[in-house]
């Protein structure tokens, strides 16, 4: 295992750029396994999740070759059980099963295990199959889906007690391309990498209308054709380097971006008084001694990410104020704040909120990544701190962010990574 060893208290400056994303790659290359065809996707970015996702796709049959970013699929004949080996390792795996169900009217993927920012439930995503005309059912710890008789287009809501489900919609949306007739996904999820995926599925002759918003409608179609496609920059990634813009650079530049993508996280930080300059496809943030707390709650898109929830607590501890943060996606997920206040933060979490009084330097110490955002969140707070930090657990990172510690480098961090 490796760790990241980061000298604190450096100031960060010049530009970045933004990888493609990888909660849009990530449903995009399961959508190759719908058609026979040789489908390329450009833009994938470099990280274990996505290298995960590859290696499925190759044991389900299909021929995958990577060239840097560039991945090219051909799933000319295909299985219908995802391997469990390679499935218990990402979640994110269960984002195949739609793309099978569609294509072979059957699949069988393994139940994702829950993680650490809390239970991962997939009731909606088998709520969905079924309202397609699947049978859907658990067997050994596997999600066993049957169409035999194919699948029927119906009005599906797909919203459930923390809103929509990001991955939800994605696997009901593929399965509903190869339909037979029309699916209403009512309660849909509207992130962009929704919608990233939709125009994905429109260049391979689906027909789809609404994504993006809350309300999806698919024309089922006969079959689907190959395609090329250029996935979206990462906003996640985006709002990570906004948040070490904020904490403690110069000024810092980010390329390859859609700010349209990112308003409530530019609204947030505008409001906490850094200046924010966007033209089509760059950000550029200054910093703000005297910038004010902040108050976010995280939600559905367009609100605030839970996935910059733990970013938002890493700027909280550098802003001279108090801020709070509630969490209403993933209540549990705030494993970053423990390991923040080994750092000399001050924050008291009670029930899903989070709330930091900020201002008073932190400490280098040895801290535990855990998951891929928190971890990001950790190494922020160790730039930002005085003194040493080892970061443990550094697979965390690499599943997530690609060449995180590369780019932060490259900016004027002092990190190392050293074998743990
Ligand atoms: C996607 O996960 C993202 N992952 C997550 O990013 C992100 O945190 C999440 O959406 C929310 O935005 C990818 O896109 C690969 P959900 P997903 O289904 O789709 C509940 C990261 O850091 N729910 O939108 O799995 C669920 O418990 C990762 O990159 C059900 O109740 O999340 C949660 O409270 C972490 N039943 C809420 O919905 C279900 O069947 C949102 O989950 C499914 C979900």
């Amino acid at each position: 295992m490796e760790k990241l060893i980061v000298h604190g208290g450096t100031t960060l400056k010049g530009r970045v750029t933004i990888s493609g994303s990888k909660n849009s790659s990530l449903p995009i290359l399961a959508a190759t396994l719908l058609t026979k065809d040789v489908c390329t996707i450009r833009r994938v970015p470099d990280l274990s999740d996505t290298n995960y996702m590859t290696l499925i796709l190759a044991e389900l049959g299909a021929e995958v070759e990577r060239a840097s970013g560039v991945v090219v699929v051909e799933a000319k004949k295909i299985k219908s059980t995802a391997p469990y080996d390679l499935v218990r390792k990402m979640r994110a795996s269960i984002c195949v099963l739609g793309p099978l169900t569609g294509r072979l009217k059957k699949a069988s993927v393994s139940l994702p295990g829950g993680c650490v920012i809390g239970d991962r439930p997939v009731d909606l995503h088998l709520k969905g199959l079924e309202g397609l005309g699947a049978i859907v059912t658990v067997d050994g710890g596997d999600i066993v889906v049957n169409a035999k008789k194919g699948l029927k287009g119906s009005e599906i809501n797909l919203m459930g007690k923390h809103g929509s489900t990001v991955l939800g919609t994605d696997n009901v949306m593929m399965a509903a391309t190869l339909a037979k007739g029309t699916t209403i996904i009512e309660g849909a999820a509207a992130e962009p990498e929704v919608e990233d995926l939709a125009n994905f599925l429109i260049a391979m002759g689906a027909k789809i209308e609404g994504a993006g918003t809350h309300r999806i409608v698919i024309e089922g179609v006969k079959e689907l054709h190959g395609a090329e496609h250029t996935v979206i920059p990462d906003r996640i990634e985006a709002g990570t380097f906004l948040c070490a813009g904020a904490m403690m650079s110069d000024g810092l530049t980010l390329d390859r971006v859609v700010p349209g993508h990112m308003k409530a996280v530019l609204q947030t930080l505008e409001r906490c008084g850094f200046p924010i300059q966007t033209t089509k496809n760059t950000i550029t943030i200054k910093p703000n001694p005297d910038a004010k707390g902040f108050d976010l709650t995280t939600q559905c898109y367009p609100g605030i990410p839970t996935d910059m929830q733990a970013q938002f607590c890493a700027l909280a501890c550098a802003i001279n104020d108090t801020s709070t943060i509630t969490e209403t996606i993933f209540p549990q997920r705030f494993m970053h704040v423990a390991e923040m206040k080994r750092m000399g933060a001050n924050i008291d979490l009670q029930n899903a909120t989070a709330r930091i009084r900020g201002g008073n330097a932190l400490k280098g110490a040895p801290v535990m990544a855990s998951d891929l955002r928190a971890s990001a969140a950790l190494v922020l707070a160790a730039i930002k701190a005085t003194g040493r930090t080892d970061i443990l657990r550094l697979y965390h990172i690499d599943r997530g962010y690609e060449h995180l510690d590369d780019k932060l480098s490259d900016l004027g961090a002092n990190l190392e990574r050293v074998k743990e």
